[in-house]
């Protein structure tokens, strides 16, 4: 009744407000101009522009957000009150023409100033469901973004930090053993000696360009080349790489793969290096022995692929620290196995997760979609 009576009749103070007690100084003017007061002591600017893109109310924090003189530019043509924002006047553009916008993020220049605003557009209707215009609500966020830029810079400072003192503490012991090596050479020593140290270089040598390889694949961006791949052909293939190893002797292993798995679009080489990075870690937290279970199959639309041991279980203080890059507990450990394999599968816009149980054993999953 109520809604029925607002679309046909003109706005009535008892219908607007029934319960509502105005002031009294209000009371005595009228419904309209009270709202024109709610309007201009809103924080947010509020725009509206007609069918005929004409600018027809304007609050003063749209003057002051916009760097605009509403006063000056009633009644004139949106495009021309914002002259310097065609980036606003574009979606207001946009909204006369039935496109609006939430909370979309640009950036103007009001009076000679840039300035983030947060904008939204919505259609204006008459009581008849006929559009009359486009109503823009925006405000200042430049301090937000301020802040988050801020905080991004932080983030990346201390990622950049944290990565050097991993590198330099991976760097630095080969780096002191060829040191001692060479001295050693310098010593008169037989031939076996020499023959010994220079075995020592070249072994810490190795060691050196296995650091650098495994950093390099780990700060290259991944570049996926996507192709229609079969998760349980790639499982097969790891598990009977991995099997042979020497590691592995004590190890069963286990696979219940859902049988057809549709082909995904992938790269099977990046998967494969992910997968493999998660499956060597399942090795080796079973030093004596267990179960290695790789189960796959379909849940909401998207592969899943679980990787579970019986190892020992990672522990709750560095859950959330495993995937950043050089974090290890390992001594011979480069920290590098699930940063790598993180980032491959957030390049594939997957995503990975574990479970784990002290002593229990531990369970990646890692879910990726079908198409992309
Ligand atoms: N399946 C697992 N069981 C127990 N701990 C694990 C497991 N997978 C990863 N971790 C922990 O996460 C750390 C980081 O793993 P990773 O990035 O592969 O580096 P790395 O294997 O060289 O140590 C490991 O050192 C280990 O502490
Ligand atoms: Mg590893």
């Amino acid at each position: 009744m109520k809604n029925q009576q607002k679309k046909t009749v003109k706005f009535r103070k008892k219908d607007i407000l029934p319960q509502f007690k105005l002031p009294n100084n209000i009371l005595s003017k009228d419904i309209m101009e009270y709202n024109n007061l709610i309007l201009q002591s809103l924080p947010s600017g509020v725009m509206v522009i007609n069918m005929d893109g004409l600018v027809t109310f304007c609050n003063t924090s749209a003057d002051s957000i916009l760097g605009i003189d509403y006063m000056k530019e009633k009644d004139k043509s949106y495009a021309i009150a914002l002259k310097e924002n065609s980036h606003v006047a574009q979606l207001i553009k946009n909204g006369l023409n039935g496109e609006t916008y939430f909370r979309k993020q640009i950036q103007i220049k009001a009076a000679g100033n840039f300035k983030w605003i947060g904008i939204s557009t919505t259609i204006l209707y008459d009581p008849k469901a006929t559009p009359i215009g486009v109503i823009a609500v925006f405000s200042d966020i430049t301090d937000v973004k301020e802040l988050e830029a801020d905080i991004k810079l932080k983030e990346r400072l201390a990622a950049i930090g944290e990565l050097s003192a991993g590198i330099a503490h991976e760097i630095r012991n080969p780096l002191s053993a060829i040191g001692g090596y060479s001295e050693l050479l310098k010593k008169g020593l037989s031939e076996d000696e020499i023959a010994s140290a220079v075995d020592g270089i070249i072994k810490e040598t190795k060691n050196l360009n296995r650091i650098v390889t495994n950093f390099l694949s780990f700060v290259r961006k991944p570049q996926p080349v996507f192709t229609e791949t079969d998760i349980n052909t790639l499982i097969k293939e790891i598990i009977s790489m991995v099997s042979f190893d020497k590691n592995a002797e004590r190890i069963n292993f286990n696979i219940k793969a859902l049988k057809p798995l549709p082909a995904i679009e992938a790269d099977p080489f990046e998967l494969k290096m992910a997968f493999s990075n998660i499956i060597q870690n399942a090795v080796q937290a079973m030093p004596n022995g267990g179960r290695l279970t790789v189960k796959s199959g379909i849940q909401y639309g998207r592969i899943f692929i679980e990787i579970a041991d019986t190892g020992g279980g990672i522990p709750k203080e560095i859950g959330d620290r495993i995937f950043n890059p050089f974090f290890t507990t390992k001594e011979q450990g480069t920290g590098l196995g699930l940063a790598i394999a993180h980032k491959i599968i957030e390049a594939h816009d997957g995503k990975i997760e574990f479970k784990t149980m002290h002593g229990k054993g531990t369970t990646f999953i890692i879910r990726l979609p079908i198409r992309r």
